[in-house]
């Protein structure tokens, strides 16, 4: 089914760079291949959380660069998306060509985390990458680390090497786009030393903690997963401090990392699950950092843009789903989304029903609820619904027929809950709608508070995060969604998407980058 998680990766990856750094070497000047110009290859993951600012710069690059070819590498699921960005850029200029979709066979980064029972559902249905914050959070993750880093067994790495780099033979492309949850791909790129670039949905503090002055990463910026606000107030500090020790102390001993390294180099990987490496001054590195919604970092690596929110949205919402849109225009509408990896167990399922209906009972507000039940469970979902659809208020749907983006930004939803992952984040920010934050997982406790002390929205059922009641739910959203309290967290949310249109059209930005590199191939 859907893609499930890929988040964990972003911070560690941070955290291996920390470690790297007090040895890194001079870099020698590096030749890259330039390959056929005018060509773009992106290599990437299907899930929506990691792939969005990819296909919204590539959207951005057949409306803006239409004499450029654009390509892209990614697993099946990931094919509907492009044929909608290609037909709508269509219609935005005559001249974009369409996206060459190259379907990859095997699993994508997050249907590899399968491979461990552990990790998918238990009998109720609940995730198993979900995990509290602070001390038992970094439990969860010590343990998983090596999943992590590297999700594919050593034979499935190597065959997306494999393919990969004959993908890349055969497009011969002048620039490759890359994932950072991707290594085959990245590995694959760097042995055949062609030219390339990173876009990232995460922001600067996620990417480059290892870089900052003075260890930064342990005592200034918050850990990953501790939910701590930024700046680190001084009773926090050794509990900082002590939470990336361990978060250290589990990265310093990865036998199985180690083993398949070994593997894979034995068989022509020259580089490979070295993740430390990951920037280089001479590679462009595309973030969604927005100046006005982020933790600020002091120092930026080379060649890093901060482009701002870099969101998907192929077409206006009325033209997605007339029908929907019409249903969101009668009332004021919260749109309940916590991202694509999350799908519900049944507690989960029956405290949100629960908080739907208080939420009603309290306000005269809408909801449109995403909602998946566990894919191992074959329950009837759909006559729990009954009560309440038969409201005439409540819209719940499988799959979101208009892009997230494009609903936020209809000027018809009045709050997002979300589950804080970077890129809903994002998005929530780029168009001015207040957010109630649930978090679920790792980073997302450090989006949560980060919503909440810029006053963007709250960090919703915080006292019994990751889990929620029917009363937390109900108090939040109508926190954030009505009132003088909603007035005021719109009124902030509002704010700070104008400050973030300021600094560009992110995925103009980004396409601008890309197209630049792009032309400098080779007749
Ligand atoms: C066409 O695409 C460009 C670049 O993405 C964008 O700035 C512009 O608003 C689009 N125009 C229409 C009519 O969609
Ligand atoms: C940034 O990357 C581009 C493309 O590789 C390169 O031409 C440029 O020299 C790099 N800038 C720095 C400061 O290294
Ligand atoms: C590549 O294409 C660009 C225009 O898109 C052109 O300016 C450049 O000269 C071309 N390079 C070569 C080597 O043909």
């Amino acid at each position: 089914m859907f893609g499930r998680i890929s988040f964990v990766v972003v911070a560690i990856i941070g955290i291996l760079i920390a470690l790297q750094q007090q040895f890194k070497p001079i870099p020698e000047p590096r030749d890259y291949v330039r390959g056929k110009n005018n060509t773009v290859l992106f290599l990437v993951n299907e899930h929506p959380g990691l792939s969005n600012v990819h296909a919204a710069t590539a959207q951005s690059l057949l409306e803006s660069h239409p004499d450029i070819q654009v390509h892209f590498g990614s697993f099946p699921k990931l094919a509907n998306t492009m044929t909608r960005i290609s037909s709508y850029a269509k219609r935005n200029n005559s001249q974009a060509k369409e996206i060459i979709f190259h379907p990859l066979s095997g699993l994508s980064s997050s249907d590899a985390y399968d491979n461990y029972p552990h990790l998918r559902y238990d009998e109720d249905g609940r995730l198993g990458h979900i995990s509290p914050h602070g001390i038992e959070g970094i439990n969860h993750i010590s343990k998983n680390i090596q999943i992590y880093i590297d999700p594919w067994f050593q034979e499935e790495h190597l065959a997306h090497f494999k393919q990969i780099t004959s993908l890349i033979d055969g497009v011969d492309p002048a620039v490759v786009v890359l994932d950072t949850n991707f290594a085959p791909a990245i590995e694959a790129t760097r042995a055949r030393k062609r030219v390339h670039a990173f876009i990232t949905p995460n922001m600067l503090v996620d990417n480059f903690p290892g870089e900052q002055p003075w260890l930064g990463f342990l005592w200034k910026y918050p850990a990953m997963g501790s939910g701590f606000p930024f700046p680190i107030p001084l009773k926090l500090m050794a509990q900082n401090i002590y939470q990336n020790f361990r978060l250290i102390s589990s990265v310093a001993k990865m036998p199985d990392i180690s083993a398949k390294q070994e593997f894979l180099k034995a068989n022509g990987v020259p580089d490979p699950i070295k993740f430390y490496g990951l920037h280089r001054d001479d590679v462009p590195w595309i973030t969604q950092t927005t100046h006005a919604a982020t933790v600020p970092v002091d120092f930026v690596p080379a060649n890093v843009t901060c482009a701002g929110p870099m969101t998907l949205s192929a077409a206006p919402a009325e033209d997605q789903d007339a029908e929907l849109m019409a249903w969101i225009k009668q009332k004021p509408t919260v749109l309940i989304n916590l991202g694509s990896a999350f799908h519900y167990s049944r507690t989960h399922t029956r405290i949100m029903i629960e908080g739907i209906q208080k939420i009603l009972e309290a306000t005269d507000l809408q909801i449109l609820w995403k909602y998946m039940l566990a894919d191992t469970l074959d329950d009837d979902w759909r006559s729990w619904m009954v009560p309440l659809e038969e409201t005439g208020r409540v819209t719940v749907t499988p799959w979101l027929t208009v892009d997230p983006f494009s609903l936020l930004s209809s000027g018809h939803i009045t709050a997002f809950v979300t589950h804080g992952g970077a890129s809903g984040f994002h998005e929530s920010i780029a168009a001015g709608v207040p957010q109630i934050v649930l978090p679920l997982w790792t980073d997302t406790y450090n989006y949560a508070q980060l919503a909440e002390q810029i006053g963007v929205g709250i960090w919703g059922c915080r006292e019994t995060s990751p889990d929620w009641t029917p009363e937390c739910l109900r108090d939040d959203v109508v926190k954030v969604a009505s009132g003088p309290d909603g007035m005021a967290f719109t009124a902030k949310a509002k704010e700070i998407s104008a400050a973030a249109r300021e600094q560009g059209v992110g995925r103009d930005t980004s396409a601008g980058i890309i197209a630049k590199l792009a032309r400098g191939g080779r007749e």
